[in-house]
C-alpha cells in the first residue's frame, strides 16, 4: 500500500484545541506541523514594536512598506518539546501568545496583502505534502485540494472552561465571563470579516469534540486517513 504524504487542513474556531490536535497528529504521522495563526501573530508583534498600530489600528501601508523584510520561520526545541516561531531569527514563541499580541492580531490578519502574502509562504510550506496546517482558511483558501479536511469545533461553555483552565494554570488571572465575552468576540470577527472568513469548506469533516479527549480526536483522524489512503490506492 503506498501512503503517498497528505495535506491535512484543519480550521475552525478559536479555543478548540485545534493546534494541539495538529501538533499530535504531525508527532504521530511523522509530519511537518504548521501553525498558521503563529505567522499572523508574528507580523502583529513586529508591527507593535515598531509602533506601527495606534488606538487598535494597524498603520496598514507602513507595514506593508515592512513586510519584505520580515521573515518568520519555524523550528523544534527539543528540549521542551515544543515549537518555535521565529521572526527575523528570534524566538518569539512566547511573546506571540501575550495578550497585547492576541488584542491586535485580528485587525492586522483582515489586510488583505499581508493575507496574500501568508498564503503565498502556506503553499510553499506544503509543496511536497506531509503536512497539518491549522488555521481559519487552509482548508478553503490556501490548500483547496487537501486530501483531509477537518472543521473543529465545540459547545462555547466547554471552550470558556477550557481557555479558563489554561491561563490558570499559566497563573493568569481573569474571569469567565470576560473569557466567554472574547470568545463570542472572536468567533464573530473570525466569520465575519471581509477577506478569507471562517468557514467550513464543503468537503470539510466535522469534527466537535466538546465531550472527546485527545486520544478519541486522535483515533478519529486517523481512522479517515485510512479511508483516504484506501481510496488513494484504487
Ligand atoms: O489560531 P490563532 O488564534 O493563534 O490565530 C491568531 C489570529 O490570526 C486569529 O485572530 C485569526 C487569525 N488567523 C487567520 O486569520 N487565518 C489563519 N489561517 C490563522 C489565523
Amino acid at each position: 500500500m503506498s501512503e503517498k504524504p497528505l495535506i491535512i487542513a484543519i480550521d475552525g474556531f478559536s479555543s478548540c484545541g485545534k493546534s494541539t490536535l495538529a501538533r499530535m497528529l504531525a508527532r504521530t504521522l511523522g509530519y511537518t506541523y504548521i501553525d498558521s495563526g503563529a505567522m499572523y501573530r508574528a507580523i502583529t508583534l513586529f508591527a507593535l514594536r515598531k509602533n506601527l498600530i495606534t488606538n487598535g489600528t494597524p498603520d496598514k501601508e507602513a507595514i506593508l512598506k515592512e513586510l519584505a523584510g520580515i521573515t518568520i520561520s519555524f523550528g523544534y526545541d527539543q528540549e521542551n518539546e515544543h515549537n518555535i516561531t521565529r521572526l527575523n531569527g528570534e524566538n518569539v514563541e512566547e511573546e506571540i501568545r501575550r495578550p497585547e499580541v492576541s488584542a491586535y492580531v485580528s485587525p492586522v490578519s483582515a489586510i488583505r496583502e499581508i493575507r496574500e502574502a501568508m498564503v503565498l509562504f502556506q503553499r510553499k510550506l506544503g509543496e511536497n505534502g506531509g503536512i497539518v496546517m491549522d488555521g481559519r482558511d487552509i482548508g478553503t483558501v490556501v490548500f483547496p485540494h487537501a486530501n483531509l479536511k477537518i472543521f473543529m469545533t465545540a459547545d462555547p461553555e466547554i471552550r470558556a472552561q477550557r481557555r479558563y483552565l489554561e491561563l490558570s494554570l499559566k497563573g493568569i488571572a481573569v474571569s469567565m465571563d470576560d473569557i466567554r465575552n472574547n470568545i463570542a468576540q472572536r468567533d464573530y470577527m473570525d466569520q465575519n470579516r471581509e477577506i478569507s472568513p471562517l468557514r467550513k469548506a464543503p468537503d470539510a469533516i466535522i469534527l466537535d469534540n466538546s465531550n472527546l479527549n485527545i486520544q478519541e480526536q486522535l483515533d478519529w483522524v486517523l481512522e479517515k486517513m485510512k479511508t483516504i489512503h484506501q481510496e488513494n490506492d484504487h
